[in-house]
């Protein structure tokens, strides 16, 4: 057993976070204010009347559809909630009001099966892959998990799997495509789009059979902070931060990994060093990175640059595209 807490389920989200009530009235009002900003965009293009009605029309069609999926996501924590819960977070204006969900964007390249994300998919895996041929690894944890997709690519490495993601969201939608077959999102684009029907395609997202057992066989999905993750001790041989390294300053998450990875055990690193948050002074370059590993008894196995388009929409003209740097470290005895 790797687990040192216990969990509880909520909406059919697993979840090892203490205070459970503090973490459902925070996921609450992240999503709420998410919608809130769709009803505002909502009430604005339908009062619009111009030349542009085919255009307001197709945004119109995509903030609907995305909202409604996010009133179904709050109709299933709503009994949770209680005022006093939502009146003792901390309000800080600047982490609650986020009004960004990243989830329609990840659902997209990791369900969607389009060719701009399969793509990206492929680069990632295989160029981890191959630095990893040579280790028999039994069990991984991928921290920030996002969707999924990438983590389910890893199934044939390992006996088991474990994939966290802090996002109430991130892990319902996840639960949803295990339980309810095809769902359906929009990615609008309001700028940099050739034509009208590019403005706001509708998406589909489902797991197929092969991938359904794949995460039924090997796969524990659940949501936990990566500042608290439930696992006791040296009880893990790989964890994985892909496209996560830089959503938290390193010197707050390296104990608790440092601590549950095994001896001989390997930390898994792709993505750019891109920063989510604002003290500089924890934004390392790559060499830091690598020299605090060092430092701390790692030794550096892979230390490369892996380009891919980010995130490609082909309904957009412009996309972005990262020099991944891909480090991977041995935790020595
Ligand atoms: C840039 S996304 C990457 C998703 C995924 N790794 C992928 O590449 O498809 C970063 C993820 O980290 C998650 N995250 C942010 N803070 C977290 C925390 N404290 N603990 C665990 N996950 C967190 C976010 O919810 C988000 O899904």
């Amino acid at each position: 057993m790797v687990f040192s807490t216990d969990f509880i389920v909520i909406d059919g989200v697993k979840i090892y976070i203490q205070d459970v009530n503090k973490y459902l009235a925070e996921s609450y009002l992240l999503l709420y204010n998410s919608n809130k900003s769709n009803e505002y965009k909502l009430l604005h293009f339908s009062k619009y009347e111009g030349e542009r009605q085919q255009y307001v029309n197709k945004l119109l069609e995509a903030y609907l559809c995305n909202y409604n999926n996010i009133n179904e996501i709050l109709g299933g924590i709503k009994e949770y909630i209680t005022v006093d819960d939502i009146l003792k977070l901390n309000l800080n204006r600047n982490d609650n009001f986020q009004i960004t969900l990243k989830d329609f964007w990840y659902l997209k390249r990791d369900w969607s099966y389009l060719q701009e994300g399969e793509q990206q998919i492929k680069i990632i895996v295989e160029s981890i892959k191959k630095e990893l041929t040579n280790y028999s690894l039994t069990n991984s944890l991928f921290l920030g998990c996002g969707a999924g997709r990438l983590v389910v690519e890893f199934y044939d490495l390992f006996d088991k799997i474990y994939a966290t993601d802090k996002s109430f969201s991130m892990l319902w939608h996840i639960n949803k495509l295990l339980t309810s077959g095809t769902y359906e999102f929009y990615n609008p684009n309001h700028k940099n789009v050739f034509r009208i029907e590019d403005v706001a395609r509708k998406y589909s997202a489902f797991i197929n059979e092969t991938n359904r057992i794949k995460i039924i066989e090997k796969i524990d999905f659940f949501v936990s902070d990566v500042l608290n993750l439930p696992f006791k001790d040296n009880s893990l041989d790989s964890i994985f931060s892909i496209y996560f390294t830089d959503v938290i300053a390193l010197k707050l998450w390296f104990p608790k990994i440092n601590s549950i990875l095994k001896s001989k055990g390997l930390f898994i690193h792709f993505g750019p060093l891109d920063y989510f948050f604002s003290d500089e002074i924890e934004m390392l370059t790559a060499e830091e990175f690598r020299m605090f590993f060092e430092k701390n008894n790692y030794k550096t196995i892979v230390d490369k640059v892996v380009e891919t388009p980010h995130l490609k929409d082909d309904s957009s003209i412009s996309y972005q595209v990262y020099r991944n740097w891909l480090f991977i470290a041995e935790k020595q005895k």
